[in-house]
């Protein structure tokens, strides 16, 4: 395409399309990028021509671009059938094998799957299942759910009311009711003066058993949370967060759902985040990283607590009078599974454990010496750098400072995509799992020359 063609595709964007999480006023000054095609690490846009993408995407793209193999499952499945539905206890080849290849990964601690098209869908099911779960052994007083401050559990009505930043209920009537918001548990923003993390953790741990007492154990129902936050500032649990989480759930008959949306699949070297801190979930969500962002595909994760009710009340309640016209798509489980093989044939979950502690130690070494940079945290290859404003004494940002933006566009004019991400004044990385050392090193280089930039330019 000629520079022309490729303006006129940006005049028609800006008159036809209402973006998702952006800036009006921003596509309509400034146009758009045109992504083009994208190869492993790399993608190539009309005006950034072939750049690193340290997201993959969306935190996505776990076994990377531009996969024939996935676009020939894809083609297979569409060609030899398109579409199957899987209501009234219809069923296709694919999700059956996917599903028993699922439980497979996650060490039989769930019973069941049922599927969905994205994340937030995921979580409404999830939110929904909890309610149904609780009137069917009688407890209807007992709806309530805990999510934290800064998480981030997706956009629709009930997933963003769990999402704990506030730019996501502005002006949309949101919260709905029944959510309760527990602190974010980051030791180092938030940990006192003289505190041990030991001891964050456990004053962590007691606001949530005073929410719980406050409101009454028998009006909450479940705890949602991120095993890492993700858009919330990829923010790592403090040391034995979630066993003392797992302990106090069970102590109140609450539920505890691990959202593993982005640490699902690989993430941060373990299938899943909840093997890698070592605890056990009641319900799991997951999307993104199922099909690798090729395919809209989002899968619950049901545990014994919660299957044996719904089986047991099966006689009286009847059907279960929820579920999607794309539930369980073929294509779209075709595509699940190519991906899990290609994952395991690559063993690409181990490599997302070697490449993951190279990117870390790198980050660590050749920031340590940057004013701006306080914490590099994360697991895998997930990592959030934090921004402060100086290290000692810790004083961060306003966010009216814009430092994460900023510094995610002095990245990128470096040819590396990265995310700021403002609730959290955090860059997040997130490569796809192929990303090779020489393109580790130069996100760690564009980062340093990005964060140089971003300090002048706030005089430090
Ligand atoms: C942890 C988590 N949960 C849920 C969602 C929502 O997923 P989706 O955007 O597919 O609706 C996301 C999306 O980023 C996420 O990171």
């Amino acid at each position: 395409m000629t520079t022309k063609q490729y303006d006129d595709l940006v005049e028609i964007n800006q008159k036809s399309i209402f973006h998702p999480a952006s800036s009006i006023n921003d596509v309509l000054n400034n146009g758009t990028s045109i992504c083009l095609e994208g190869k492993g690490a790399s993608i190539t846009t009309h005006n950034d021509g072939q750049m690193i993408d340290g997201m993959s995407g969306l935190w996505c793209v776990n076994v990377g671009y531009g996969r024939e193999e996935l676009g020939q499952a894809m083609l297979d499945s569409a060609s030899s059938m398109g579409y199957a539905h899987s209501f009234a206890g219809t069923s296709n080849t694919p999700q059956i094998e996917l599903s028993e290849k699922l439980l497979d990964l996650t060490r039989g601690i769930f019973s069941r799957v049922h599927y969905g098209t994205s994340g937030s869908d995921c979580i409404d099911t999830a939110i929904k299942l909890v309610r149904y779960y609780n009137n069917l052994r009688g407890k209807p007083e007992k709806k309530k759910i805990i999510a934290r401050v800064n998480a981030y559990h997706g956009t629709t009505l009930a997933a963003a009311s769990l999402t704990g930043i506030p730019s996501f209920h502005t002006a949309f009537d949101l919260p709905i009711t029944g959510v309760l918001r527990a602190p974010k548990p980051h030791f180092y923003v938030d940990g006192k003066e003289g505190e041990t993390e030991a001891q964050f953790t456990k004053r962590m741990l007691d606001e949530i058993e005073t929410i719980i007492l406050n409101d009454g154990a028998d009006t909450v129902a479940a705890f949602f949370a991120e095993p890492i936050y993700g858009a919330g500032g990829v923010i790592t649990p403090p040391q034995g967060y979630f066993q003392g989480l797992r302990k106090l759930c069970d102590k109140y008959d609450v539920l505890l759902l691990a959202d593993e949306v982005i640490t699902g699949f690989g993430r941060t070297g373990e299938w899943f985040a909840h093997q890698y801190y070592g605890f056990k979930p009641d319900l799991m969500t997951t999307a993104k990283g199922l099909t690798s962002g090729y395919f809209p595909l989002s899968a619950l994760f049901i545990g014994d607590k919660v299957w044996d009710v719904l089986v047991e009340t099966a006689d009286d309640m009847g059907v279960f009078f929820h579920g999607y016209t794309y539930s369980g798509h073929p294509t779209g489980c075709a595509v699940a599974l190519k991906n899990i093989e290609i994952l395991e044939r690559e063993n690409l979950v181990e490599r997302a454990k070697e490449m993951g502690a190279y990117m870390h130690a790198q980050l660590k070494e050749k920031l340590s010496g940057c004013p701006i940079i306080g914490e590099v945290r994360g697991a895998g290859l997930l990592a959030g750098l934090q921004i402060v404003k100086s290290k000692s004494p810790k004083t961060f940002f306003d966010s009216v400072d814009k430092a994460a933006p900023l510094l995610q566009n002095a990245i990128r004019e470096e040819k590396v995509l990265l995310r700021g991400l403002p609730s959290a004044n955090t860059i997040g990385i997130s490569p796809s799992f192929v990303i090779t050392e020489q393109q580790i090193d130069n996100i760690v280089t564009a980062v340093v020359i990005g964060a140089t930039k971003v300090q002048k330019k706030f005089g430090i």
